[in-house]
Protein backbone atom coordinates (compact mmCIF):
# COMPACT_ATOMS: atom_id res chain seq x y z
CA UNK A 1 0.00 0.00 0.00
CA UNK A 2 1.55 3.36 -1.26
CA UNK A 3 0.60 6.41 0.97
CA UNK A 4 1.86 8.76 -1.77
CA UNK A 5 -0.58 11.29 -3.85
CA UNK A 6 0.24 9.90 -7.41
CA UNK A 7 0.90 6.66 -9.31
CA UNK A 8 4.49 6.23 -10.14
CA UNK A 9 5.07 4.63 -13.50
CA UNK A 10 8.27 2.91 -14.74
CA UNK A 11 9.82 2.43 -18.11
CA UNK A 12 8.83 -1.12 -17.85
CA UNK A 13 5.05 -0.67 -16.82
CA UNK A 14 2.43 -1.46 -19.30
CA UNK A 15 -0.94 0.55 -17.99
CA UNK A 16 -4.19 -0.94 -18.24
CA UNK A 17 -7.04 1.91 -18.32
CA UNK A 18 -10.67 0.74 -17.86
CA UNK A 19 -13.25 3.63 -18.01
CA UNK A 20 -16.99 3.38 -17.15
CA UNK A 21 -19.93 5.90 -16.95
CA UNK A 22 -18.02 8.56 -14.21
CA UNK A 23 -15.33 9.67 -16.33
CA UNK A 24 -17.60 11.49 -18.58
CA UNK A 25 -20.29 12.71 -15.66
CA UNK A 26 -18.56 15.76 -15.58
CA UNK A 27 -19.13 16.41 -19.06
CA UNK A 28 -22.84 16.05 -18.16
CA UNK A 29 -23.31 12.41 -19.42
CA UNK A 30 -25.21 10.89 -16.78
CA UNK A 31 -24.20 7.50 -15.27
CA UNK A 32 -26.46 4.31 -15.33
CA UNK A 33 -27.09 3.83 -11.76
CA UNK A 34 -28.06 5.93 -9.06
CA UNK A 35 -30.29 9.06 -8.64
CA UNK A 36 -30.80 10.81 -11.80
CA UNK A 37 -28.77 7.72 -13.47
CA UNK A 38 -30.17 6.41 -16.97
CA UNK A 39 -31.28 3.36 -15.42
CA UNK A 40 -33.76 5.04 -13.09
CA UNK A 41 -36.12 6.33 -15.82
CA UNK A 42 -36.04 3.27 -18.25
CA UNK A 43 -35.89 -0.73 -18.01
CA UNK A 44 -32.57 -2.29 -18.68
CA UNK A 45 -34.65 -5.13 -20.35
CA UNK A 46 -36.69 -2.21 -22.70
CA UNK A 47 -34.24 -0.19 -24.13
CA UNK A 48 -30.90 -2.75 -23.83
CA UNK A 49 -31.42 -5.83 -24.59
CA UNK A 50 -32.38 -8.25 -27.82
CA UNK A 51 -36.09 -8.67 -26.48
CA UNK A 52 -36.76 -5.09 -25.83
CA UNK A 53 -35.65 -4.45 -29.74
CA UNK A 54 -38.01 -7.03 -30.64
CA UNK A 55 -41.12 -5.63 -28.80
CA UNK A 56 -40.63 -2.05 -29.56
CA UNK A 57 -37.32 -0.88 -32.04
CA UNK A 58 -39.48 2.86 -32.09
CA UNK A 59 -38.42 2.94 -27.86
CA UNK A 60 -35.14 1.72 -28.30
CA UNK A 61 -33.89 4.49 -31.20
CA UNK A 62 -35.80 7.43 -28.49
CA UNK A 63 -33.51 6.18 -26.02
CA UNK A 64 -30.32 6.43 -28.11
CA UNK A 65 -31.46 9.19 -30.09
CA UNK A 66 -31.52 10.44 -26.68
CA UNK A 67 -27.95 9.55 -25.19
CA UNK A 68 -26.88 10.72 -29.11
CA UNK A 69 -28.06 14.08 -28.64
CA UNK A 70 -26.67 14.60 -25.35
CA UNK A 71 -23.09 13.03 -26.15
CA UNK A 72 -23.05 15.64 -29.43
CA UNK A 73 -23.14 18.44 -27.02
CA UNK A 74 -20.55 17.21 -24.38
CA UNK A 75 -17.63 18.28 -24.61
CA UNK A 76 -14.65 16.08 -23.18
CA UNK A 77 -13.33 16.89 -19.51
CA UNK A 78 -10.12 17.41 -17.76
CA UNK A 79 -10.07 13.90 -17.30
CA UNK A 80 -10.46 12.61 -20.74
CA UNK A 81 -7.79 14.83 -21.43
CA UNK A 82 -5.23 13.56 -18.57
CA UNK A 83 -5.77 9.75 -19.87
CA UNK A 84 -5.02 10.98 -23.64
CA UNK A 85 -1.89 12.88 -22.38
CA UNK A 86 -0.93 9.60 -20.44
CA UNK A 87 -0.85 7.61 -23.34
CA UNK A 88 1.36 10.18 -25.56
CA UNK A 89 3.89 9.67 -22.65
CA UNK A 90 3.62 5.83 -22.39
CA UNK A 91 2.85 4.97 -26.65
CA UNK A 92 2.43 1.51 -26.81
CA UNK A 93 2.96 0.66 -23.08
CA UNK A 94 -0.96 2.19 -22.79
CA UNK A 95 -4.04 0.26 -23.22
CA UNK A 96 -7.55 2.12 -22.95
CA UNK A 97 -10.62 -0.03 -22.64
CA UNK A 98 -13.70 1.81 -22.19
CA UNK A 99 -17.54 0.63 -21.25
CA UNK A 100 -18.31 4.12 -22.51
CA UNK A 101 -20.51 4.25 -25.97
CA UNK A 102 -19.43 8.42 -26.40
CA UNK A 103 -16.53 9.68 -28.06
CA UNK A 104 -14.88 11.86 -25.71
CA UNK A 105 -12.39 9.76 -24.79
CA UNK A 106 -11.50 10.18 -28.85
CA UNK A 107 -12.27 13.66 -29.02
CA UNK A 108 -9.61 14.17 -26.07
CA UNK A 109 -7.01 12.52 -28.43
CA UNK A 110 -6.68 9.16 -27.22
CA UNK A 111 -5.94 6.61 -29.90
CA UNK A 112 -4.93 3.51 -28.92
CA UNK A 113 -8.43 2.34 -27.38
CA UNK A 114 -11.33 -0.05 -27.64
CA UNK A 115 -14.89 0.45 -26.50
CA UNK A 116 -16.37 -3.00 -25.38
CA UNK A 117 -20.02 -2.15 -24.91
CA UNK A 118 -19.95 -0.61 -28.48
CA UNK A 119 -20.34 3.05 -29.88
CA UNK A 120 -22.86 5.68 -29.66
CA UNK A 121 -22.49 6.96 -32.97
CA UNK A 122 -22.35 3.57 -34.88
CA UNK A 123 -25.58 1.72 -36.38
CA UNK A 124 -25.21 -1.98 -37.73
CA UNK A 125 -28.03 -4.74 -39.15
CA UNK A 126 -29.78 -6.87 -36.87
CA UNK A 127 -29.40 -9.42 -39.60
CA UNK A 128 -26.72 -9.42 -41.97
CA UNK A 129 -22.81 -9.31 -41.26
CA UNK A 130 -22.34 -5.58 -42.82
CA UNK A 131 -19.77 -3.73 -41.24
CA UNK A 132 -21.24 -1.48 -38.17
CA UNK A 133 -21.28 2.27 -40.23
CA UNK A 134 -21.16 6.16 -38.89
CA UNK A 135 -24.63 6.79 -38.15
CA UNK A 136 -25.26 10.30 -36.39
CA UNK A 137 -28.83 10.24 -36.71
CA UNK A 138 -31.21 11.22 -33.99
CA UNK A 139 -34.57 10.35 -34.28
CA UNK A 140 -37.74 11.62 -32.61
CA UNK A 141 -39.83 9.37 -34.86
CA UNK A 142 -38.62 6.49 -36.16
CA UNK A 143 -40.05 5.23 -39.48
CA UNK A 144 -39.53 1.73 -40.68
CA UNK A 145 -38.15 2.44 -43.94
CA UNK A 146 -35.78 4.61 -42.76
CA UNK A 147 -34.53 1.35 -40.03
CA UNK A 148 -34.33 -1.16 -43.03
CA UNK A 149 -31.53 -2.64 -44.47
CA UNK A 150 -30.62 -3.53 -47.85
CA UNK A 151 -30.97 -7.21 -46.31
CA UNK A 152 -34.19 -6.85 -45.24
CA UNK A 153 -33.31 -6.55 -41.57
CA UNK A 154 -33.50 -3.82 -39.37
CA UNK A 155 -31.00 -0.76 -38.23
CA UNK A 156 -30.15 -0.74 -34.80
CA UNK A 157 -27.59 0.75 -32.23
CA UNK A 158 -23.83 -0.53 -32.63
CA UNK A 159 -24.72 -0.76 -28.65
CA UNK A 160 -23.95 -4.60 -27.01
CA UNK A 161 -27.00 -5.38 -24.76
CA UNK A 162 -27.25 -7.79 -21.72
CA UNK A 163 -27.10 -11.25 -23.01
CA UNK A 164 -25.10 -9.98 -26.04
CA UNK A 165 -20.71 -10.64 -26.17
CA UNK A 166 -18.40 -7.80 -25.56
CA UNK A 167 -16.62 -6.39 -28.13
CA UNK A 168 -12.64 -7.00 -28.50
CA UNK A 169 -12.79 -9.29 -25.73
CA UNK A 170 -9.11 -11.28 -27.19
CA UNK A 171 -7.39 -8.11 -27.32
CA UNK A 172 -8.89 -6.88 -24.11
CA UNK A 173 -7.45 -10.53 -22.54
CA UNK A 174 -3.93 -9.89 -24.40
CA UNK A 175 -3.54 -6.39 -22.94
CA UNK A 176 -4.94 -8.14 -19.20
CA UNK A 177 -1.95 -10.60 -19.74
CA UNK A 178 0.28 -7.92 -20.44
CA UNK A 179 -0.21 -4.86 -17.94
CA UNK A 180 1.89 -4.03 -14.80
CA UNK A 181 -0.71 -1.62 -13.82
CA UNK A 182 -4.04 -0.95 -13.69
CA UNK A 183 -6.36 1.93 -13.54
CA UNK A 184 -9.91 2.00 -13.02
CA UNK A 185 -12.21 5.28 -13.33
CA UNK A 186 -15.62 5.66 -12.68
CA UNK A 187 -17.67 2.46 -12.86
CA UNK A 188 -18.88 0.55 -10.31
CA UNK A 189 -17.90 -2.61 -10.37
CA UNK A 190 -20.87 -4.07 -10.73
CA UNK A 191 -21.52 -4.98 -14.32
CA UNK A 192 -19.45 -8.13 -15.87
CA UNK A 193 -17.09 -8.95 -17.36
CA UNK A 194 -15.39 -5.71 -16.61
CA UNK A 195 -15.99 -5.89 -12.82
CA UNK A 196 -13.59 -8.87 -12.86
CA UNK A 197 -10.85 -7.07 -14.89
CA UNK A 198 -9.26 -6.15 -11.46
CA UNK A 199 -9.61 -9.87 -10.09
CA UNK A 200 -8.24 -11.37 -13.37
CA UNK A 201 -5.02 -8.55 -13.42
CA UNK A 202 -4.80 -9.58 -9.57
CA UNK A 203 -4.38 -13.21 -10.27
CA UNK A 204 -1.11 -12.29 -12.41
CA UNK A 205 2.07 -13.16 -11.65
CA UNK A 206 4.56 -10.38 -13.09
CA UNK A 207 7.89 -12.08 -12.47
CA UNK A 208 10.06 -12.33 -9.38
CA UNK A 209 8.40 -10.55 -6.48
CA UNK A 210 5.80 -8.09 -8.61
CA UNK A 211 2.09 -8.24 -8.66
CA UNK A 212 -0.25 -6.19 -11.01
CA UNK A 213 -0.73 -2.82 -9.32
CA UNK A 214 -4.12 -1.76 -9.19
CA UNK A 215 -5.94 1.96 -8.77
CA UNK A 216 -9.07 2.81 -8.50
CA UNK A 217 -11.04 6.50 -9.11
CA UNK A 218 -14.21 7.58 -8.15
CA UNK A 219 -16.07 9.80 -5.77
CA UNK A 220 -17.53 6.79 -4.31
CA UNK A 221 -16.10 3.10 -3.49
CA UNK A 222 -17.06 0.55 -6.19
CA UNK A 223 -19.02 -2.61 -5.75
CA UNK A 224 -15.12 -4.43 -6.20
CA UNK A 225 -13.02 -2.17 -3.93
CA UNK A 226 -11.74 -4.60 -1.84
CA UNK A 227 -9.79 -6.11 -5.08
CA UNK A 228 -7.99 -2.88 -5.28
CA UNK A 229 -4.38 -2.14 -4.05
CA UNK A 230 -5.60 1.77 -3.85
CA UNK A 231 -8.87 3.38 -4.10
CA UNK A 232 -7.57 7.45 -5.12
CA UNK A 233 -11.11 9.15 -3.75
CA UNK A 234 -12.62 11.99 -5.94
CA UNK A 235 -14.15 13.25 -9.11
CA UNK A 236 -11.96 11.85 -12.35
CA UNK A 237 -11.37 15.30 -13.65
CA UNK A 238 -10.12 16.70 -10.14
CA UNK A 239 -7.87 13.72 -9.63
CA UNK A 240 -6.21 12.38 -12.75
CA UNK A 241 -4.80 15.35 -13.97
CA UNK A 242 -2.02 15.30 -10.89
CA UNK A 243 -1.92 11.77 -10.60
CA UNK A 244 0.96 9.84 -12.65
CA UNK A 245 4.59 10.15 -11.90
CA UNK A 246 6.18 9.11 -14.90
CA UNK A 247 9.68 8.05 -14.28
P1 LIG B 1 -22.55 3.20 -13.33
O1 LIG B 1 -23.62 4.23 -13.51
O2 LIG B 1 -22.94 1.88 -12.83
O3 LIG B 1 -21.42 3.76 -12.34
C1 LIG B 1 -20.87 5.03 -12.53
C2 LIG B 1 -19.79 5.23 -11.49
O4 LIG B 1 -19.19 6.49 -11.74
C3 LIG B 1 -20.29 5.24 -10.04
O5 LIG B 1 -19.55 4.33 -9.28
C4 LIG B 1 -20.02 6.67 -9.57
O6 LIG B 1 -19.57 6.72 -8.23
C5 LIG B 1 -18.90 7.09 -10.50
N1 LIG B 1 -18.79 8.53 -10.74
C6 LIG B 1 -19.76 9.48 -10.72
N2 LIG B 1 -19.25 10.70 -10.95
C7 LIG B 1 -17.92 10.52 -11.14
C8 LIG B 1 -16.82 11.40 -11.41
N3 LIG B 1 -16.99 12.71 -11.56
N4 LIG B 1 -15.58 10.86 -11.52
C9 LIG B 1 -15.39 9.52 -11.38
N5 LIG B 1 -16.38 8.66 -11.11
C10 LIG B 1 -17.62 9.15 -11.00
O7 LIG B 1 -21.78 3.11 -14.74
P2 LIG B 1 -20.80 1.97 -15.27
O8 LIG B 1 -20.14 1.27 -14.14
O9 LIG B 1 -19.97 2.56 -16.33
O10 LIG B 1 -23.63 -1.14 -20.10
O11 LIG B 1 -21.84 0.97 -15.93
C11 LIG B 1 -21.34 -0.18 -16.55
C12 LIG B 1 -22.26 -0.60 -17.65
O12 LIG B 1 -23.59 -0.75 -17.12
C13 LIG B 1 -22.43 0.42 -18.76
O13 LIG B 1 -21.42 0.36 -19.72
C14 LIG B 1 -23.76 0.06 -19.33
C15 LIG B 1 -24.52 -0.15 -18.03
O14 LIG B 1 -25.63 -0.93 -18.05
C16 LIG B 1 -24.42 -1.36 -21.17
O15 LIG B 1 -25.26 -0.58 -21.54
C17 LIG B 1 -24.12 -2.66 -21.83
Amino acid sequence: MSNSKQIEICENDHVFVLTGAGVSAESGLATFRGAGGLWEGERVEDVASPGGWKRDPERVWRFYSMRRKAALLAEPNPAHAALAKLEHKLGERYFLCTQNVDDLHERAGSRNLVHMHGELFQSCCDSCTREPFTDKRIFCQTKAEQLRCECGGHIRPNIVWFGEVPFHMDRIIEELHRCTVMLVVGTSGVVQPAASFVHWANERYTGGSAVVRTYYVGPEHPANAEAFTRVFQGKAGEVLPHLFAVL
